[in-house]
């Protein structure tokens, strides 16, 4: 079944039609007003009053070298973050506080052997000089760090996975062949990492970083502890348990060092995970009722986890204004068993199957999740996620979703990888560069999963001038259907 994108909806009333049908609740803005308009009202985040309602989620290239340290292409990337003009840079990229915790080889992680400040202040200074570049010096922005242990998804060398897992997970054990008789990680091992969390925070607030995010999303240690229903001890079962750890991260960076905010990026839902059809390629949850009641994720319904359920996101959410955490970004779901939800498309990635639904919805689910959640920790300033797949009329829900109150800060990813300025040109009041448009073709998440480095290769140039760039048209080949 083949969706139409809103790339193809050429006037913002056709998209407003599809938008419609996907749900009456959802709006979205005729007449963009740029930085008069909602999208340009200030807003104070870490002390500081920021002038626009743009942020930059995380994004990891898979680009640095064996040793923790940025590349070229990191710090390209990180320029660009500052190009955009968007008042939060949020995290700037998943950052591992231990070698074995990272998700790939390539990721930026807390090498005790090397000086990691001077890796942080070069990522920092490329912001900086980004901000010069589009003439924003003058302007306050906020620049955080994302820290991060990958837990069953650490992929630490080139030899492949290197699950560290803190409950058993019967769908997700089957679907990557994890020995049902691993050992979790134990109290003690997470206690160890906990303390890298906050070495890590000590480094970035050394460096100048405003705050550090605990990475709680996505299916990365944190997110998985607080789905850790079956895990026995201290850390699982009870939700004061699975939110123990984290707690125990956020009060440690509190104490030592003062100043420092943390926020924190979640997977506010989970959803079953999805696989291919074996026939269709179309995503489904088959086998879905095979583990009720369903113990195995956080926000999802344990009588049928295709639905989420938000009474502990909601408690989550109060845990950390709580906590005097003052800032969230709300995700949903992972990229490794639900991309069609995490990350909406329409051209799946190679580990992913066709979408089952239109991407629009997937789209509709953030929006959703967001709203539902929010007014459960009304101080927290809250930034959306998933995006991208709006395209041209990104702007126009975005304008709708802030005015509304729905949010407070529209986050973007893959939009900047292909259109770094995308913000800049929004809240200026000029015209889209349609060919920079992103059009969720998934080679960023694509490469990746081969060992490549990611990046948008079909719209940035410097991407498309890359070896790497045919193979991974190689591999988009191969996996076509002949
Ligand atoms: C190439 C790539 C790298 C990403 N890296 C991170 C990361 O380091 N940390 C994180 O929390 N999310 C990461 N994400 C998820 C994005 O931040 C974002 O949630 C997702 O792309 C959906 O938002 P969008 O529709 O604006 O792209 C990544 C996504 C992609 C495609």
């Amino acid at each position: 079944m083949e969706y139409t994108p809103p790339g193809r909806m050429r006037t913002v009333e056709d998209f407003v039609e599809r938008w419609h049908a996907i749900g009456d609740d959802l709006g979205a803005d005729i007449e963009l007003q740029g930085a008069a308009g909602p999208l340009g009202r200030s807003v104070e985040l870490c002390g500081r009053r920021v002038g626009n309602r743009f942020a930059i989620h995380p994004m990891e290239g898979w680009d640095a070298a064996a040793d923790g340290a940025p590349s070229e292409h990191t710090l390209r990337r990180w320029h660009n973050f500052g190009r955009s003009g968007a008042a939060l840079i949020w995290g700037g990229e998943a950052f591992a506080v231990q070698e074995d915790g990272r998700a790939n080889p390539g990721q930026l992680f807390l090498n005790p052997a090397r000086d990691v400040t001077t890796d942080l202040e070069a990522l920092r200074a490329q912001v900086i000089a980004g901000r010069d570049e589009m003439e924003l010096a003058g302007e306050p922005y906020v620049l955080g760090l994302q820290l991060t242990h990958s837990g069953r998804f650490a992929r630490p060398t080139a030899e492949g996975p290197a699950p560290r897992i803190v409950h058993h997970h019967p769908v997700l054990a089957a679907r990557y062949g994890i020995d049902p008789e691993l050992p979790l990680l134990t109290d003690i091992e997470l206690d160890a990492i906990g303390e890298n969390f906050v070495a890590a925070a000590k480094v970035a607030q050394r460096t100048g970083y405003d705050f550090v995010d605990v990475k709680c999303c996505h299916g990365y240690l944190l997110h998985e502890l607080l789905g850790a229903h079956t895990r026995p001890g201290a850390y699982g079962g009870s939700f004061e348990n699975r939110t123990r750890l984290f707690r125990r991260i956020v009060e440690a960076i509190g104490a030592t060092c003062p100043g420092l905010e943390v926020a924190c990026r979640v997977s506010i839902c989970d959803l079953h995970p999805f696989a291919p059809d074996p026939k269709t390629r179309i995503g489904t949850v088959a086998g879905w009722d095979a583990h009720l009641p369903y113990r195995y994720g956080f926000g999802v319904d344990p009588s049928d986890p295709r639905r989420p359920d938000f009474e502990e996101p909601r408690r989550f959410l109060a845990l950390l204004q709580e906590l005097g955490i003052r800032m969230v970004n709300l995700s949903v779901g992972s990229p490794y068993y639900n991309p069609h939800v995490q990350r909406p498309a329409t051209y799946p990635p190679s580990d992913g199957y066709l979408p089952p639904e239109d991407p629009l919805h997937g789209v509709a689910f953030h929006v959703r999740a967001v709203r539902a959640c929010r007014g459960a920790a009304p101080d927290l300033i809250t930034v959306g996620s998933g995006y991208s797949y709006l395209q041209e009329w990104l702007p126009q829900v975005a304008q709708y979703e802030v005015r509304k109150g729905h949010v407070d800060i529209v986050g973007l990813g893959r939009m900047v990888l292909s259109y770094p300025d995308f913000p800049a040109d929004v809240l200026a009041g000029r015209p889209l560069r349609r060919k920079a448009i992103c059009r969720t073709f998934s080679d960023c998440t694509t490469a990746p999963r081969h060992g490549l480095i990611s990046g948008c290769y079909p719209l940035d140039d410097h991407y498309a001038a890359l070896p790497e760039a045919t193979r991974v048209a190689d591999i988009k080949k191969k996996l076509r259907p002949s």
